[in-house]
């Protein structure tokens, strides 16, 4: 345990991308509220989920990471949810039947409320108001408002994380993820695709090895009933994360608010307050790592955030870009294994593939996304390393944000139906896509 720190420990530190709450009485009580609430997660799910993590980053599992950009309020809905859920379970099952490996999964989901922004105020006309940041902070309408920074939307994240894992748990635990009915995870939209009959074929060669080894084994395969599935956020609003702290007598202090939380690419500064909460909370970490990371600085972070070289505590999340991941990862990945680090690699190949369109909408590219993925298994493979983990945003929904993938998006499908408040997410059919490439690079 570390003796200098406490949960409020990062308040001495420099804290970037925090709003200013203009009352902070009202602040001090949402806070108050949020301490004495339950937790939303066990620590014994916490030491499961790492665990798991540290037989993937051994290579003997591997992470599946995905979900929205940002989510929002009114998506909390059961549409919403189960299909978000069935696109990440079906891409499971495909990355399992290539790789013959435990899928590990991890929902960007029940939490992802808060984004970092390039800058503190947004300008449309004459009119100059504060930067949406996340439906936790305020609300994306553009009226003063709207915009205002509001604590109580700290309580209100604060319960719609627990609707939507309270969810989450009751269809993972059986009856909807049972291996013996895929058909619960079909998805009504679903055309009659080359990709969605790939995926058929998957299920139909799937059901006959059940059914095998179901026969030799006489009886039903139990564990085939229920899917592991364990949920994760950007922890960017330290408040919030330390309220959801909480001490586990023997064990040390826990963020009970998620399974998983990660340090983003804006706020990973050494001193900074961000590096200071995270440091002392038992939890699985992730670290986003962008270009603007040098050798020395990531060795540094690494000696701060996992000082006793645990396996499953530290995911290294990167994401350069499909051009700079050839110049950059290299010399990272060498410093790491020089000093002797353990980290699970993972690869978001969302960040640094960002690109505004002609008409002003932000998307990103389906071929630049993967082609990032396949350049990280490469540079890994030839590094000594090992690509242990895949960092996505999508949507279980049939929007038009990415372009390319099966469905040959242009620039001109974008407005048909965009639906993201900050980032482009892979739609189904994309993102399902991107699972069968994924599994290819693992055979
Ligand atoms: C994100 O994951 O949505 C994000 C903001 O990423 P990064 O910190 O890598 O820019
Ligand atoms: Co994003």
């Amino acid at each position: 345990m570390n003796p200098h720190w406490t949960p409020e420990s990062w308040q001495k530190r420099q804290a970037q991308q925090q709003p200013k709450y203009d009352n902070p009485q009202e602040l001090a009580d949402a806070i108050r509220r949020l301490t004495n609430l339950p937790p939303l997660v066990t620590a014994w799910e916490v030491d499961r989920l790492r665990t798991q993590l540290a037989i993937a980053e051994e290579g003997n599992a591997f992470v599946l990471q995905g979900g929205d950009c940002s989510e929002s309020f009114d998506d909390c809905n059961s549409t919403s949810i189960l299909r978000k859920l069935k696109v990440l379970i079906q891409m499971s099952l495909v990355l399992i039947c290539g790789s013959k490996k435990k899928i590990v999964r991890v929902g960007r989901i029940a939490g992802q409320y808060a984004k970092p922004r390039s800058a503190d105020t947004e300008k449309r006309g004459d009119v100059e108001l504060p930067s949406y940041r996340g439906d936790i902070i305020n609300q994306s309408g553009f009226t003063p408002v709207e915009r205002r920074n509001d604590p109580q939307l700290m309580l209100r994240a604060y319960e719609k994380s627990a609707l939507t894992i309270n969810y989450i748990r009751a269809l993972s635990e059986g009856g909807f993820a049972d291996l013996h009915h895929p058909e619960n995870w079909d998805l009504e939209f679903v055309r009659n695709t080359p990709g969605s009959r790939r995926y058929q074929q998957l299920l139909e060669s799937l059901s006959d090895s059940i059914r095998f080894m179901e026969a030799v084994s006489a009886g039903e395969l139990t564990q085939l009933t229920r899917v592991d599935f364990f949920t994760s956020h950007e922890g960017l609003l330290l408040a919030f994360e330390q309220a959801l702290t909480r001490m586990e007598r023997n064990r040390g202090w826990y963020n009970l608010g998620t399974h998983m939380a990660w340090i983003g690419d804006r706020t990973r500064t050494l001193d900074g307050a961000h590096v200071e909460y995270f440091r002392g909370i038992r939890n699985p970490i992730g670290l986003k790592i962008g270009n603007s990371m040098e050798p020395d600085e990531l060795v540094e972070l690494i000696g701060i955030l996992n000082p006793e070289n645990e396996p499953g505590r530290l995911t290294l999340i990167h994401r350069f870009g499909a051009e700079k991941i050839r110049e950059r990862l290299p010399r990272l990945a060498e410093a790491v294994l020089k000093a002797g680090q353990r980290a699970l690699w993972s690869c978001d190949p969302m960040h640094g593939n960002t690109q505004t369109a002609r008409n002003g909408i932000k998307t990103r590219s389906f071929d630049e996304i993967m082609s990032e993925i396949i350049t990280a298994f490469r540079l890994h493979k030839e590094l000594g390393t090992r690509l242990s983990g895949i960092h996505l945003e999508l949507t279980g929904e049939d929007v038009t944000e990415c372009t390319g993938g099966p469905g040959n998006l242009t620039e001109s499908d974008l407005a048909r139906d965009y639906r993201s408040q900050v980032d482009p997410r892979l739609n189904y059919e994309q993102a399902m896509e991107i699972a069968f490439l994924i599994a290819e690079q693992m055979k």
